[in-house]
């Protein structure tokens, strides 16, 4: 019996941690490699996946940055922001059971045609009972024509 109970225990925790990771946010806009041209505005639309734990939203951070050799010199979701566009709360929408917000990123004027760009979203954001931090960092590459 008591051995039975602590392995429920033990497939309860690996449900939660499981359920934690899947609600990685995500970019619903725009899309990897979208063009763009230097001096556009576009919109950058962050999503937090659905997630059956408890939450709370607590800041966002995004930034772009210049891949100067091919979108393979982007640095990932591991580099820097480099040109930080908003850094402050995430305010996120409820569409269904995913939550969003809309953001707008202006391409550099030193951009130059035929480079690649980084579009970076850090997410912090406290989860489960007993509020754990939690920071997600997401990147999309752009090309700029
Ligand atoms: C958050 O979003 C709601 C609904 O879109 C809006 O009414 C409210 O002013 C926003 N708050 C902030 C701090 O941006
Ligand atoms: C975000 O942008 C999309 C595309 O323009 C639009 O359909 C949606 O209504 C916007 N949502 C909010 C909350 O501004």
């Amino acid at each position: 019996m008591r051995f039975f109970s602590s392995l429920t225990l033990a497939g309860l925790a690996s449900l939660v941690t499981t359920s934690v990771l899947a609600q990685a946010p995500f970019f619903g806009a725009p899309q990897s490699l979208a063009q763009v041209t230097v001096g556009e505005d576009v919109l950058v639309s962050v999503f937090q996946g659905a997630s059956n734990s408890q939450f709370e939203d607590v800041a966002i951070a995004l930034g772009i940055s210049q891949c100067f050799t091919g979108a393979d010199s982007c640095s990932g979701p591991g580099g820097g922001l480099v040109d930080v566009f908003y850094a402050g709360p995430f305010n996120a929408t409820f569409v269904g059971t995913n939550r969003f917000q809309n953001f707008t990123v202006t391409i550099p004027s030193f951009y130059e045609p035929g480079q690649f760009a980084q579009v970076t979203a850090a997410l912090f954001t406290l989860v489960g009972a007993e509020a754990t931090p939690n920071l997600d960092t997401i990147a999309i590459v752009l090309q700029v024509i």
